[in-house]
């Protein structure tokens, strides 16, 4: 969906950043900014702070920072356009009537329906939970130890024994089969008919980071096959994107999160106060699950069921959270089966000491490992030290590395010389072709990264925000021109023309990107500080060598995209250089 500048500037305007970003944070004012605790890492003491005047944030801490919009994707997870909605529905801004092609808005109304249709499917079960016929679920819950906040806070219910309750109920609110079919909530079967998927079972709904109901699990009361039966993806519910009890551990501020098999062990954590853990969904822990919880916290903390199936199932994920990014431990419940049952027998305090034990995720994987030698042979042995140097490769920092020889060399006691040339053996092996591919890849990101002239674009917007007064000195020598491509390019436009009408607007230029990435870009240009200089003299001197340095960028970048045999241009640029370095002298610029 497009929507003008006036209107995304105008529903800007509208949300005072200090007001929107107080509704999430605890905001005190120091000065002319509001600081809080970033929401966006973890921190003890405030380093997130929220400027009126310029309608931004910026976290000294972490380094994020945007305008209104930019808080909202970030903290929500929201895309531009849903960041502009929210933000609109906020200050009372009806947005005109999307004008998407039919095709697109056939499917956002049919997840709007859907979202729709799953949300009062939740209502319906909850209600049905207080009910004379719901006894028997809200039983089971209570039996299981779960106490009425609990029951309400996850908004657990119960689906009836008759087979068509919820499909009766949805067809009075007006749904079509057609669309209800594709709730996965109602089954529609060619010999038996029409039927509720889920009947006499005690329901957990399941709800997106944003606490909209996506889908259920529900689960027999007491024993019976199968014993937890979710609902199917559909378009609103997709089980590798979504992680049960997200909504609610997103916001519990803790260092870590933790990750966990089923719906009763997040509930019975959140229950005994642990409220950062989650749970896949009935599936197997995917990188999508992995990058959806590197938004929020930088380690993860496994607490899989004490089983084979368990184990394995943290063998799988550790890997996974690894490459992206994400530090892991693991918990160990023995000799309970889940942390549902040992919390249940021995309380919290036992369970945050397990926490604090958890265990190193490479001495979990080399402590599985060695189950499968005979460390008193020494064939089984050798076999065995083997495997572990290999695995001591994956660590990239030497002296990571290095650190993690030295305890394994001391467990098994195998001098540290040793274990060290074995490994560096295997990296030789290993090395060769998929490094230099790699280190490749590497250096060409950096010089990406490390491009001078972007550089020198970066300083004199960085200058002309810090300093308006600069824009009058070197309005005839530099333009928007002067920033080619990009971001930068953008910025640059907007930023001249503000400075032209005397107005500067962070914020508002930000609005033009709807890209996080770029908006981040942007945004670390108005939060960041010319350095100081000993003294003016040299800061006026410095900021001249960025303007000519950024001027020379400008006939290179018309140099590279010359044709090659064009002579003319060529001459036509070297002149135009040199006239230019000419002007350039009598360019001077004071910071009185
Ligand atoms: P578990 O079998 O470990 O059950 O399944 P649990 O969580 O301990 O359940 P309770 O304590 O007996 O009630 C772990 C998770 O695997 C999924 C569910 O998400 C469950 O929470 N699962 C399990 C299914 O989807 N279907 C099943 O039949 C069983
Ligand atoms: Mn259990």
């Amino acid at each position: 969906m497009y929507y003008g500048d006036d209107l995304i500037e105008e529903i800007r305007i509208k949300n005072d950043i200090v007001d929107v970003i107080s509704g999430y944070v605890k905001l005190q004012r120091k000065g002319s900014s509001y600081f809080g605790l970033c929401p966006f890492h973890n921190e003890k003491s405030p380093s997130f702070s929220v400027t009126p005047s310029k309608q931004m944030y910026h976290c000294f801490g972490c380094g994020a920072g945007g305008n209104v919009y930019t808080f909202v994707m970030q903290y929500e997870n929201y895309d531009f356009v849903e960041a502009v909605k929210f933000l609109a529905e906020r200050a009372g801004i009806v947005l005109p009537e999307e004008s998407k092609d039919a095709e697109n808005q056939k499917t956002s109304s049919l997840r709007k329906t859907l979202l729709e249709i799953n949300k009062k499917a939740a209502y319906f079960y909850f209600y049905k939970l207080k009910q004379q016929d719901g006894q028997i679920g809200y039983q089971y819950l209570t039996k299981r130890a779960l106490s009425p906040e609990t029951i309400k806070h996850f908004g657990l219910g119960y689906a009836g024994k008759y087979r068509d309750e919820l499909y009766r109920y949805l067809k009075k609110e007006g749904y079509s089969d057609e669309v209800l079919k594709e709730s996965g909530l109602i089954t529609f079967d060619e010999k038996r008919g029409i039927y509720d998927k889920f009947f006499n079972r005690v329901m957990f709904p399941i709800m997106d980071v944003n606490s909209r109901v996506i889908g259920f699990g529900g689960r027999v009361m007491g024993d019976g096959e199968p014993k937890y039966l979710n609902s199917p993806e559909t378009k609103v519910f997709e089980k590798s994107r979504n992680l049960y009890g997200l909504n609610l551990a997103r916001s519990s501020r803790a260092a870590y999160m933790i990750i966990c098999e089923g719906y009763m062990d997040v509930i019975a954590m959140h229950q005994a106060g642990f409220q950062n853990a989650v749970a896949s969904l009935g599936t197997a822990f995917t990188s999508g699950h992995a990058s959806l919880l590197k938004r929020y916290t930088e380690e993860v903390l496994l607490c899989y069921d004490s089983d084979k199936a368990g184990i394995n199932a943290a063998l799988r994920a550790i890997p996974i959270c690894k490459s992206a990014g994400l530090a892991v431990k693991i918990i160990n419940m023995q000799p309970y089966k889940d942390p549902d049952e040992f919390i249940r027998n021995l309380g919290h305090d036992a369970f945050q000491e397990r926490i604090e034990q958890a265990k190193n995720a490479f001495f979990f994987e080399i402590e599985v490992l060695e189950q499968d030698y005979d460390l008193k042979d020494p064939e089984g042995k050798t076999r065995f030290v083997n495997e572990v140097a290999k695995k001591l490769l994956n660590f990239e920092e030497e002296i990571e590395r290095n650190n993690y020889l030295e305890a394994v060399a001391d467990r098994y006691h195998i001098g540290f010389e040793n274990l060290r040339m074995l490994v560096n053996k295997f990296g030789l092996q290993l090395d060769t072709a998929a490094k230099s591919f790699e280190t490749q890849q590497k250096r060409e990101k950096r010089r990406e990264e490390k491009n001078p002239a972007l550089e020198h674009q970066m300083l004199l917007l960085t200058w002309l925000i810090d300093r308006p007064g600069l824009y009058a000195q070197i309005k005839d020598y530099v333009t928007p021109k002067d920033f080619p491509e990009g971001v930068y390019h953008i910025v640059a436009k907007c930023l001249f023309a503000q400075l032209e009408e005397g107005v500067l607007e962070p914020a508002k230029i930000l609005n033009v990107f709807q890209e996080r990435e770029e908006q981040e870009k942007a945004a670390a240009l108005f939060n960041a500080k010319v350095p100081a200089l000993e003294s003016k003299a040299a800061e006026e001197k410095a900021c001249k060598d960025v303007v000519v340095k950024v001027k020379r960028g400008t006939m290179d970048y018309e140099m590279s995209r010359l044709e090659p045999a064009d002579i003319v241009g060529m001459q036509r640029l070297m002149a135009d250089k040199k006239n230019m370095i000419q002007e350039l002298e009598k360019l001077h610029i004071s910071f009185d």
